[in-house]
């Protein structure tokens, strides 16, 4: 199969950034996608509808006019999260849920949740309203090894909040382990999980591959190759619970190629192409759309896309930086090629 038409996927996990930097990278994603679930941790984060609202604006605003791209935005839940703004995001349309991140578990996160304990009674009015519950998946502790900090949130943490809010609808974010995938298969039909890309096409040992690779550094980090198979049998499998977010995440060069440098892959130049090359490299084209335009609408209860998009085998090159806001934005495989190259889009 050398070309691809399916329905117009979605992004169901988003950086987009604001200002100058979001309006760097919009297009991307636009061109490709026909909603996107925005992830919330801004400077301050995004806590409430209002702001949410302002923000969704601002992502409109960077657009072209006739763009019908859909942003879905996620609150950022804090300790002092009030149970109203669980009812005031339930009543919104263009508010999907809220995302969890626990304190201090990576970009500008300082302002998550220090114990999950603190917000019961907001999870039990959303498992109440069926607001979707979006849930950066990791321990912060300092003593748990970064390798297992996904691991020991499931152990901890994610099989507890599970059988307290048994219908909550959990959406476990970028899962990137065996263990993630074990887990949320054995739930019911309430608890999803989004994958990458990068965790499909790439395991630890391609960080560290001829020399530390800064650009392939996100949180969770890439883990083993064992688990790459998992993820990929997962996104490959047919199975409904799991379903395309990129996790693409912008960070100025400068800050990735630095002493402590930041986490985050950026992938929204080629979101839907890298899907189609992980899932071809196990023979599994024909499965991508479910993954990508068909699952995730129909987890969150939202119609699925009309349109298409085109997809051909054909070898494109990527650049070596995209402008990014006064600097320059490193893309996954930059100065390398992609197998797969979008002939339709968007918002051109
Ligand atoms: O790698 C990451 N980058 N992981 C996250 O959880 C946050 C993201 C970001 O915002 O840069
Ligand atoms: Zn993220």
């Amino acid at each position: 199969m050398d070309q691809l038409t399916i329905a117009r996927p979605d992004d169901w996990h988003l950086h987009l950034r604001d200002g100058e930097a979001l309006r760097a990278v919009v297009l991307h994603t636009a061109q490709r996608f026909g909603r996107a679930v925005v992830m919330p941790n801004l400077k301050p984060p995004v806590t409430t509808v209002a702001a949410a609202l302002a923000y969704r604006s601002r992502i409109h605003a960077a657009l072209p006019p006739d763009c019908t791209f859909n942003p879905l935005m996620a609150l950022y839940l804090t300790d002092n999260t009030p149970v109203e703004e669980v009812d005031l995001a339930a009543d919104t349309a263009g508010v999907i849920g809220f995302k969890y991140y626990p304190a201090g578990a990576t970009t500008n996160s300082d302002a998550g949740v220090t114990d999950l304990a603190r917000v019961y009674p907001v999870l039990e009015r959303m498992e109440e309203r069926g607001v979707p519950f979006l849930v950066h998946g990791e321990v912060t502790d300092g003593d748990v090894d970064v390798f297992d900090r996904e691991r020991v949130f499931i152990e901890r943490t994610a099989a507890a909040l599970v059988r307290r809010f048994p219908r909550l609808r959990l959406i476990f974010e970028h899962a990137t382990t065996l263990d993630a995938v074990q887990f949320v298969r054995a739930q019911g039909a309430q608890v999803a999980a989004t994958l990458t890309p990068q965790h499909l096409l790439n395991n630890r040992t391609d960080m560290f591959r001829g020399g530390l690779r800064p650009h392939l550094y996100c949180l969770p980090v890439l883990k083993r190759e064992r688990d790459r198979e998992a993820l990929l049998d997962a996104a490959t499998s047919g199975s409904p619970k799991f379903f395309l977010g990129t996790d693409s995440a912008p960070h100025a060069k400068h800050l990735k190629e630095h002493s402590c440098g930041c986490a985050g892959v950026y992938s929204a130049h080629a979101g839907i192409e890298l899907y189609a090359e992980a899932f071809d490299s196990v023979g599994k084209l024909d499965r991508l759309e479910g993954f990508a335009s068909h699952f995730g609408a129909d987890y969150y209860g939202l119609p699925r896309n009309t349109s298409s998009i085109t997809l051909r085998r054909n070898a494109v090159a990527v650049p070596a930086s995209f402008p990014f806001a006064g600097g320059e934005l490193v893309p996954y495989r930059a100065g390398e090629s992609l197998a797969w190259e979008l002939v339709t889009g968007g918002c051109a």
